[in-house]
């Protein structure tokens, strides 16, 4: 039997809540983006169109070269498309000016990306709430966040701590944490795995599972197979399109969590 099944705009994140019509995280509409070079366009994406409801855990995947990136940037504020349409929420992209665009990027999207991208000098805490800092809007009800962030991603005897003395796994999560102090639209994480052993990428996929059980939206750039099947939803990208949206069932989320739980003990065990 398969365990992929058609994904369709209409499908609630959350099959066992009461019906109301989903709020979208973020929607695209036939998105094109074209890096014009002197000797030829290239078209990295060439009309994407889908639609993530509040509270949807997305793995994108592709092969190199199939427009991955350039849609995390697009999706991330950090490029503007070529044509087409891209809502947050309820604002529209497309139109905004760089600066408004620069706005939207620091106050509501949460980064994570595979090299964690925290400021050596500044401790846990302090890189928690950097995004803040930037808008000028730290106090001590923000302190008090950060802690109650790193906290939650299993920090609370670490908070002075600097990056350099923490593990990468320690590390990805002083920058998941940092990536919700602003209650963003969605974390934008594009390979947040890919520099962890298998029991840390566990712990971390943990930490995701945990905040989109709450409702967070999380949209992950991977290339493996494993990790995308722990997502609710796969979009597979190639040659600029979309080649395919799937719903990951819950029965295969589970089997691969408890594989992936599974061979993680049988490492430690194995070590210890
Ligand atoms: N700034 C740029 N200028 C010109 N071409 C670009 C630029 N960025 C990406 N491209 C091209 O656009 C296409 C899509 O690139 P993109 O980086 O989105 O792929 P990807 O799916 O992220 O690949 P990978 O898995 O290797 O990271 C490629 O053909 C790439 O060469
Ligand atoms: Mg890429």
């Amino acid at each position: 039997m398969s365990t992929k099944e058609a994904y369709s705009p209409g499908d609630q994140p959350f099959a066992s809540e009461p019906v109301s019509p989903a709020r979208m995280a973020t929607s695209i509409r036939d998105l094109k983006k074209e890096y014009v070079l002197k000797s030829e366009t290239v078209r990295a994406l060439r009309g994407v169109s889908f639609d993530v409801p509040e509270g949807d855990y997305v793995a994108i995947m592709g092969p190199s070269g199939s427009g991955k990136s350039t849609l995390l940037n697009l999706l991330g504020c950090l490029d503007k498309p070529t044509a087409g349409s891209l809502m947050l929420g309820d604002d529209d992209i497309s139109v905004l000016s760089d600066d408004e665009l620069a706005e939207i990027r620091s106050e509501r999207i949460g980064f994570v990306f595979q090299s964690y991208n925290l400021i050596q000098q500044l401790s846990v805490v302090e890189n928690i709430e950097v995004p803040l800092y930037y808008q000028g809007k730290l106090g001590s009800s923000e302190r008090e966040r950060a802690i109650l962030l790193a906290e939650r991603v299993g920090l609370k005897d670490r908070l002075d701590h600097r990056p350099a003395q923490l593990s990468g796994g320690q590390q990805q999560r002083v920058a998941i944490a940092r990536s919700l102090i602003n209650d963003p639209y969605f974390i934008l994480a594009d390979e947040p795995t890919g520099n962890l052993d298998s029991v840390t990428t566990d712990e971390i996929l943990e930490i995701f599972d945990e905040f989109n059980n709450e409702g967070r939206t999380i949209i992950m750039v991977t290339h493996e197979d494993d990790l995308a099947d722990r997502a609710k939803r796969i979009i597979r990208l190639k040659d600029g399109m979309l080649a395919l949206d799937a719903k990951v069932s819950e029965e295969r989320r589970d089997e691969t969590r408890q594989a992936q739980r599974l061979a993680v003990e049988e490492l430690l065990a194995k070590t210890n």
